[in-house]
């Protein structure tokens, strides 16, 4: 098969890479040059483990390649997939479809023969109808499928989500196009990965239930946590006693400081919007939304009422900036309202981030950034953990002692254990344990 990917970051990279790993002949397309031209050196423009080698080994075989020209691969592929960013638009939270339509107005013009093109992005119920129409306004005569595919990977574990998926699901109602996505995805089937085909409005929707309903269940075990706090429970045992019952499942169930990254909080987001324009608001989604913008503030409190509820002129060692470990994504992450809320009460943060701090650079004022944990924690008054990156896993804590001004540690993730860190002398402030 010979596929465009219109689209070359997180989702579309990965894609890419994985279909031309299967054997399929990939032209990635982006229209940021810097990032074409970084790719076509060899250099991967974002940190995804794995993908570096799955790169060169594709491009070597000549399966995979890069170009800011759309038009020469739309018109030679017999699929393309439009794998653009879909962000929170400005001011009311609506999910911004320009890349998309932008993207969908150029494929268009450029079609040749028959070809399949598939929305990868996540996009709103409805939305591959308003391509379908703009294809169509561009090129009337154009001979064209449009389907939607959403894509479920994990940033962190995306390659072998992509490679070993739950299920791939497949929204159109075209037996052409049933069949080219057949035929690129069969690969997969042979690992007996379902292959789910549904009506192109469903497959639209199950991509924002799926994120919507996880993004609950975080909220949900974090205010469980909070509960835990109050009345003396171990949140740990908690979710580890509600998740071994398979209807609930343990995944999920980690309390911590909200969810946050590339896709929870501005899906719910868009969810939300798209249910009150059909009329029927989903109150559910609303509260998550609401409960889980207020936790990062209770987390910044949670830091300074751990330092005597005064942090002016204090020094805060902060361990972990992206939204979850093994990724250097820091879009909507937590850190980036519990460090200024921190500030802005008058503490200097001194931060260390294996992978997210050349980006959070560009997103955090004032920042001391340090070249490793023990760097960081050097004289400082308190450590915080704000993501469980392993490295953070197993810290030398008689070194963090020396080195700390005084033994404070809140731990948003939980990592170590409360016994312990007292044990050690520390004063150790945790998520849901008394
Ligand atoms: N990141 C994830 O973990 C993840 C997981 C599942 C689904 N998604 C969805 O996939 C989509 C893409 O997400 P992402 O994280 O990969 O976004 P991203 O911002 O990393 O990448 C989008 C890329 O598209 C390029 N682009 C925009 N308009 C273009 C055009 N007209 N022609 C060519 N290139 C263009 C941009 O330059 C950018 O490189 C979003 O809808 C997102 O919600 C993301």
């Amino acid at each position: 098969m010979r596929i465009a990917m219109i689209g070359t970051g997180y989702v579309g990279l990965v894609s890419g890479a994985c279909f031309a790993d299967f054997g399929h002949q990939v032209t990635c397309v982006d229209q940021d040059a810097d990032k074409v031209a970084a790719l076509r050196r060899g250099e991967i423009p974002i940190f995804e483990p794995g993908l570096d080698a799955l790169v060169a080994a594709n491009v070597k075989a000549a399966r995979l390649s890069f170009t800011t020209d759309l038009a020469g691969p739309v018109a030679d592929a017999e699929a393309v997939f439009i794998a653009v960013g879909t962000p929170s638009r400005r001011g009311d939270g609506h999910a911004d479809l320009s890349y998309v339509y932008a993207a969908a107005r150029e494929i268009g013009v450029a079609l040749k023969d028959f070809t399949v093109v598939i929305t990868k992005s996540t996009v709103p119920v409805g939305t591959g109808d308003e391509i379908e129409r703009v294809i169509r306004e561009v090129n009337p005569s154009a001979d064209v499928a449009v389907a939607s595919n959403p894509e479920f990977l994990r940033e962190g574990a995306a390659i072998r989500d992509f490679k070993f998926p739950d299920r791939i699901v497949i929204g159109t109602s075209d037996d052409r196009a049933r069949k080219v996505l057949g035929d690129i995805y069969r690969p997969l089937s042979l690992n007996q990965a379902p292959l789910m085909f549904t009506a192109r409005r469903t497959a639209e929707l199950i991509k924002y239930a799926a994120n919507a309903f996880l993004a609950t269940k975080i909220t949900f075990i974090n205010e469980i946590a909070d509960l835990s706090e109050k009345v003396g429970a171990d949140i740990q045992e908690v979710a580890r006693g509600i998740g071994l019952d398979n209807r609930i499942g343990t995944k999920f169930l980690h309390a911590g400081p909200g969810y946050g990254g590339s896709c929870f909080p501005k899906d719910t987001l868009a969810l939300m919007k798209t249910a009150r324009d059909a009329n029927a608001p989903i109150e559910l989604i609303e509260t998550t939304v609401r409960v889980n913008s207020a936790r990062k503030q209770k987390m910044a409190q949670k830091i300074i009422a751990a330092l005597d509820g005064n942090v002016k002129g204090k020094t805060i060692a902060v361990l972990g900036l992206t939204f979850k470990p093994n990724t250097d994504d820091m879009r909507d992450a937590p850190a980036l309202e519990i460090v200024p809320t921190l500030q802005a009460e008058g503490a200097r943060v001194r931060a260390f981030d294996p992978e997210g701090m050349s980006e959070a650079k560009h997103m955090l004022k004032d920042v001391n950034f340090a070249s490793g944990p023990y760097d960081c924690v050097q004289g400082a008054d308190a450590v915080v953990i704000i993501t469980e990156w392993d490295q953070f896993r197993a810290l030398d804590f008689d070194r963090i002692k020396d080195a700390l001004k005084a033994p404070v540690v809140i731990d948003l993730r939980n990592v170590y254990r409360p016994e312990e860190m007292r044990a050690k002398g520390f004063t150790y402030v945790s998520v849901g344990r008394a």
